[in-house]
């Protein structure tokens, strides 16, 4: 069997991959069985023929296969004949000079012929003839599909920026039917504008035009442009997006991990990305000045010897083509960390006076300040202090007193005693009843 395919045509009928279509016969047998059986259930009890055929799609430069069938075949004559009523087969013989066609099968049942290297000018209605009394007849369509030429997509811009409004094009020439396309950016799907142009020769040029907004995101992801088409499969082409941005700057501090300090050091690192990327970055101090010995190297900010003076807000710059953009550091410098120990309730008692004394400045620096915690420290710590010393000082007293008294009250019952009794039991009789001598003891402990 000859089979020809125009070199460069990529073809396809119906789902069958490009690279080797199998014979069209062996493909569309059981569907034409299907057909028949449909056709001849449908139409046999109303039209009462026992000649049917099938239409036929091919696509241009391959094979289209005729085939004539006849159900209770009694001996009648079979016929083929083209659009124009010429006998191409009659029987198993052909008139027509034409070799591309070709006898296939011919039996009492059917006349299979097959038409090889199909061009359009072959389009038309093929016909089955039963030389029958009255003669029957059933008609086959032979539709050329002819593929699209490759898709070529056409970007109005080769690099974008972010934000900016960009169109593409694509295009798939002089097909048959026409051809539809659709448009992915990465995977999803976007609406085209799509326009179909009617060529001289009859055939049709499809264009679609999508139009989109880029961001970022869309840096390095492809666009496809997707053709449709009954003779064609997997076509497509594709154009990879180009994105320029506006650099994203980060400050990132390298030291110190805590609290930032007077006398230590700040280092502080600015990350910067873009689209070109940024040449340099810049630091700056925001209404001020950056501290005269600050060094900068490349991102780097490297401040040494912190001092209250420095602290405000610190910002990295980077800029391309694009844009700018900035990241802001604030710097706030606390007190140096305090290396003289906090007073414990053991000292002696010259630091304990010294922060009774202190007390009252303390309380005044935390209502006047209001503001840092370390006054405010200094003056509950002072507070408690003085409160825990003069309650030791208090019960020092009490208990001087208490002993005092108690050994002034033993001298004096042996004194009262021991002058006036005869014996000890008098003695302690007598100092019991004794009051009358209360003037007396006063003296022992005021
Ligand atoms: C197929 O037909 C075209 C014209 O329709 C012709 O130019 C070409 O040479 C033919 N190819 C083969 C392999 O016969
Ligand atoms: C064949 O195609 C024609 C239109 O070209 C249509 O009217 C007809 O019904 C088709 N026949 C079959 C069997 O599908
Ligand atoms: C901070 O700077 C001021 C002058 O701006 C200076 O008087 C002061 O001593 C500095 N403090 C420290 C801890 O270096
Ligand atoms: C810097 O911090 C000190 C307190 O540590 C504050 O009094 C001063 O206003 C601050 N200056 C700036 C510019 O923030």
């Amino acid at each position: 069997r000859a089979k020809a395919v125009l070199p460069g045509r990529m073809v396809v009928l119906k789902g069958t991959s490009s690279e080797s279509p199998p014979p069209l016969f062996l493909m569309h047998m059981p569907i034409h069985y299907f057909l028949i059986y449909v056709s001849l259930s449908l139409f046999c009890p109303v039209v009462s023929q026992n000649l049917v055929t099938d239409n036929v799609s091919v696509v241009e430069g391959e094979m289209a296969i005729i085939s004539c069938r006849v159900k209770n075949n009694d001996d009648s004559v079979i016929q083929l004949l083209n659009p124009n009523r010429q006998t191409i087969y009659f029987r198993d013989v052909r008139p027509l000079k034409d070799a591309r066609f070709q006898l296939v099968n011919f039996s009492d049942n059917e006349l299979r012929v097959s038409l090889s290297n199909v061009s359009l000018s072959d389009e038309g209605r093929y016909v089955c003839q039963l030389y029958t009394d009255p003669p029957q007849e059933a008609y086959a369509d032979i539709t050329v599909l002819i593929p699209p030429g490759n898709p070529i997509i056409e970007a109005r811009d080769e690099v974008l920026s972010e934000g900016n409004e960009t169109e593409m094009t694509c295009t798939a020439m002089s097909s048959k039917p026409a051809a539809t396309i659709r448009w992915m950016k990465g995977d999803k799907e976007l609406p085209g504008k799509p326009k179909v142009e009617l060529t001289y020769d009859k055939m049709y040029t499809v264009s679609s035009r999508l139009t989109f907004t880029v961001n970022k995101e869309d840096d390095g992801v492809p666009v496809v442009c997707i053709v449709d088409h009954p003779a064609v499969k997997d076509f497509q082409a594709q154009k990879y997006l180009e994105v320029q941005y506006k650099p994203e700057v980060k400050i990132v501090v390298e030291f110190p991990q805590g609290l930032t300090r007077e006398g230590e050091n700040l280092e502080l690192t600015c990350q910067a990305k873009g689209k070109p990327q940024p040449q340099r970055v810049n630091w700056v101090k925001v209404d001020d000045d950056v501290p005269s010995h600050a060094v900068i190297t490349g991102g780097d900010l490297y401040i040494e010897n912190l001092n209250k003076s420095y602290n405000g807000t610190y910002r990295c710059v980077a800029s391309n083509a694009v844009g700018e953009s900035y990241d802001d550091y604030i710097l706030y410098v606390y007190d140096a960390p305090t290396t003289t120990p906090i007073p414990t309730t053991a000292t002696t008692t010259t630091t304990t006076i010294t922060t009774i004394i202190s007390y009252p400045e303390a309380n005044q620096d935390s209502r006047a300040g209001e503001g840092t915690p370390r006054t405010v420290d200094h003056a509950v710590i002072g507070g408690v202090v003085a409160v825990v010393v003069f309650a030791m000082l208090c019960l020092l007293i009490v208990l001087g007193r208490y002993f005092a008294r108690h050994k002034g009250t033993y001298f004096t019952h042996e004194a009262k005693g021991a002058d006036d009794a005869a014996d000890a039991d008098t003695a302690i009789i007598n100092a019991e009843g004794g009051h009358t001598n209360s003037d007396e003891k006063k003296e022992y402990y005021i």
